[in-house]
C-alpha cells in the first residue's frame, strides 16, 4: 500500500490524484496544500459503494483505493467488485482520507479502534447519519474528521454531499475532501447544526422523488400506458425538471407556471394537489425524517 501522503506539498489535480488542492483558492495566493493519493474505505455497501464507483468514475485509480469490509471475505468480495485493493483497517487508517461507510452505530467503536493507527496527517471522513464531530472527536481526539452526508446519486455522478468540519480539520483539508468529492456531484459545505436539515432534504431526499416516480408510473398505467413507457416519461420528465432548475436558475415556482396555462389542465392537476396539501406532506415528511436524523443522534 502506498505510504501515507505529506500535508504540506504542492500538487495539481489530475485523474489519479484528484484532490491535490490549495488551501486558499477562495481567499489568495495558494500557501498550504493538502495532497490526498491513497483513498481508503471502511465499510462498502450501499453508500460507501454508490461512492465508490463515482469516484472509480471519475478517474480514481483503484489500485489507490483500500477497502475494508466486516469480514476478510466481504473485504475481498469488495475489492473484486471494484478492482480496488483489499486491506486491514489498519492499512485503511493509514491512507490519506479514510471514508467510513459503515452504519452508524458501527462508527464510533470503529474510529476508537483505527485511531492509533490514523497517519499524522490522514483525514476521516464519516458518511454516517447523526453522528455527531464531538462523539467522533471524544474517541479520536487529535484526528482531522469531516462529517459528510451524501445521497445515492453519488453512484451515477448526481450526488449531493454536505460536509461539515471537525475541529482539526484546516482550510487545506477541507478543499482536498472537496476536490476528492466534487467528481461525484454538488458538494457543500453547512454548519453541523444543519445536518438533520440536510438529511432530510438531500440525504433521504433521492427516497422521495423514486416514491414520486413510481407513483408516477402507476397512474401513467392506470391511464392506459404501458408500464415502461409511463416509467421512461416519468424518469425523464424529473431528470428533464432538475437539469432545467439548475441550467437556468429559474426558480421553481416560475418554472412551474411556464407549464401552467390558465384552465389547462396542469392548473387542474396542481389544484388536487393543493387540495391535498401537497406542501404540508412533504413538508411534514421532511420534518420526520430531519426529527429522526436528531434522534439517531443522541443514541
Ligand atoms: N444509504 C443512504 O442513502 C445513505 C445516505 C447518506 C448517508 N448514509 C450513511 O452511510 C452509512 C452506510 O449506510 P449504507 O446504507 O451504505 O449501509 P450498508 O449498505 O449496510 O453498508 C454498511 C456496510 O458496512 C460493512 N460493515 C459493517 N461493519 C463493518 C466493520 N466493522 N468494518 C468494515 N465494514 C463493516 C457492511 O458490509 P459487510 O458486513 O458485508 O462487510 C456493509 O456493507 C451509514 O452510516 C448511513 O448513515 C447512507
Amino acid at each position: 500500500m502506498t505510504a501515507p501522503q505529506s500535508a504540506q506539498r504542492t500538487a495539481q489535480p489530475t485523474p489519479s490524484n484528484p484532490a491535490a488542492s490549495a488551501a486558499t483558492e477562495a481567499s489568495g495566493p495558494a500557501t498550504e496544500v493538502h495532497e490526498i493519493v491513497t483513498i481508503s474505505m471502511i465499510g462498502v455497501g450501499n453508500m460507501g459503494g454508490a461512492i465508490a464507483q463515482g469516484l472509480i468514475a471519475a478517474g480514481v485509480d483503484p489500485q489507490h483505493l483500500v477497502v475494508v469490509g466486516s469480514t476478510p471475505e466481504s473485504t475481498e468480495r469488495v475489492a473484486a467488485k471494484f478492482g480496488a485493493r483489499a486491506g486491514t483497517a489498519a492499512e485503511a487508517a493509514a491512507c490519506d482520507a479514510v471514508i467510513l461507510g459503515v452504519k452508524p452505530a458501527g462508527v464510533v467503536p470503529l474510529l476508537e479502534s483505527i485511531a492509533p493507527s490514523l497517519g499524522a496527517e490522514s483525514i476521516v471522513v464519516s458518511l454516517a447519519a447523526g453522528v455527531s464531530l464531538k462523539k467522533m472527536e471524544h474517541v479520536a481526539p487529535t484526528a482531522h474528521i469531516v462529517r459528510a452526508m451524501p445521497n445515492t446519486p453519488v453512484l451515477v455522478r448526481r450526488g449531493a454531499t454536505a460536509l461539515s468540519a471537525g475541529r482539526h480539520v484546516t482550510a487545506a483539508h477541507m478543499t482536498a475532501i472537496k476536490h476528492l468529492l466534487e467528481p461525484t456531484g454538488l458538494v457543500i459545505e453547512v454548519a453541523e447544526k444543519d445536518m438533520d436539515a440536510v438529511v432530510a432534504v438531500s440525504g433521504s431526499g433521492p427516497a422521495y422523488i423514486f416514491h414520486m416516480i413510481d407513483a408516477m408510473a402507476e397512474a401513467g398505467v392506470r391511464l392506459g400506458l404501458t408500464r415502461q413507457v409511463a416509467l421512461d416519461l416519468a424518469v425523464a420528465t424529473v431528470e428533464g425538471a432538475g437539469t432545467q432548475l439548475r441550467e437556468t436558475g429559474m426558480h421553481p415556482a416560475l418554472a412551474r407556471e411556464m407549464v401552467t396555462s390558465p384552465g389547462g389542465t396542469t392548473a387542474q392537476a396542481l389544484a388536487v394537489l393543493d387540495r391535498q396539501v401537497f406542501r404540508g406532506i412533504v413538508g411534514d415528511a421532511m420534518e420526520a425524517a430531519a426529527q429522526r436524523s436528531h434522534e439517531l443522534g443522541k443514541n
